[in-house]
């Protein structure tokens, strides 16, 4: 074997998916028949998640932009195999979205507002330095983990969702833990600051909280449901309520800015088992549009 086919085979095997983070091929299929609102039956929880799901394909691109301008320094063969995974999973997650956005799209639930408010606020973080960016990115990875991990343990709000949309939404959950810890890793190998991360915070909230409550109105407002009350009080209460789903991720938050604060300080991995199994094991529910299982 010579160096060049050596070097070729090891590289391959450090591929993410050695490291425990297999950007997995699925191709999710959409049910024409299934519920319009994906959420308890209700439009304002429901069009929540299509904003984010809107939100999705443009914020993974950023976080992988944020990320692979560094490649290059990375010099251990392991954190680079898990940048391959991270890369290679968050760009399938980008196109499922993609996907569910057209669907979406075409039973006049559009998306394309959320799609150019999250724009307008990721271009104004891009005018920030380099190392800026990539603190703001560990931030929202923390934010898209913590969410995860609500969303893999909270019975009562899988228990609304509609099934098949859900496995979506439970597969992204899953590898966004397996991948939780990449970009705070590349983020140390730059030089952590602890003040960068401080800054994130409002650095995030102010770019992108504002396109995301206009668009989610919009679409409540195009939805013809702008005036009705009972669906807007119980789907800010799902959500944003004492017991909301997002209120509950919130307790998660300010783990990030502990000066020696690192994703793996949350032990998820049980529940990563859990939801590996359940998910791709043998028997696992999305076995059959998994396309590119071992
Ligand atoms: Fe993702
Ligand atoms: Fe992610």
């Amino acid at each position: 074997m010579n160096a060049v086919t050596r070097l070729g085979s090891k590289v391959r095997r450090l591929a993410g998916a050695t490291v425990g983070i297999p950007p997995r091929q699925i191709n999710f299929r959409f049910r024409a028949d299934s519920p319009r609102y994906m959420y308890g039956d209700n439009a304002t929880a429901s069009l929540h998640f299509a904003v984010l799901s809107g939100f999705f394909p443009p914020g993974e691109m950023f976080f992988v932009e944020s990320v692979r301008r560094y490649r290059g320094r990375i010099a251990d063969q392991r954190l680079k195999a898990e940048v391959s995974g991270f890369i290679g999973q968050e760009a399938i997650h980008s196109r499922e979205h993609e996907r569910l956005n057209a669907f979406l799209k075409e039973r006049g639930i559009d998306t394309r507002v959320a799609e150019q408010s999250v724009k307008a606020g990721l271009w104004l973080l891009s005018r920030l330095p380099a190392s800026q960016q990539l603190a703001c990115t560990t931030f929202m990875e923390h934010f898209t983990a913590s969410l995860a991990e609500q969303l893999l343990t909270d019975e009562d709000f899988r228990g609304r969702a509609d099934p098949e949309l859900l496995a979506l939404w439970e597969w992204h959950a899953l590898e966004e833990l397996e991948h939780k810890s990449v970009t705070y890793d590349v983020y140390n190998l730059i030089g952590n600051r602890w003040y960068q991360r401080l800054l994130a915070l409002p650095l995030v909230v102010g770019s992108l909280t504002p396109g995301l409550f206009i668009s989610w109105s919009w679409m409540v407002a195009r939805e013809g449901k702008a005036t009705d009350w009972k669906d807007i009080a119980e789907g800010v209460t799902l959500l944003l309520g004492r017991k909301g789903f997002i209120t509950k991720i919130m307790p998660l938050m300010p783990e990030f800015f502990a000066r020696d604060f690192h994703p793996d300080q949350r032990d998820t991995s049980a529940l990563e088992n859990e939801w590996r199994e359940k998910l791709f094991g043998e028997n696992g529910e999305l076995r059959d549009v998994w396309r590119n299982a071992g």
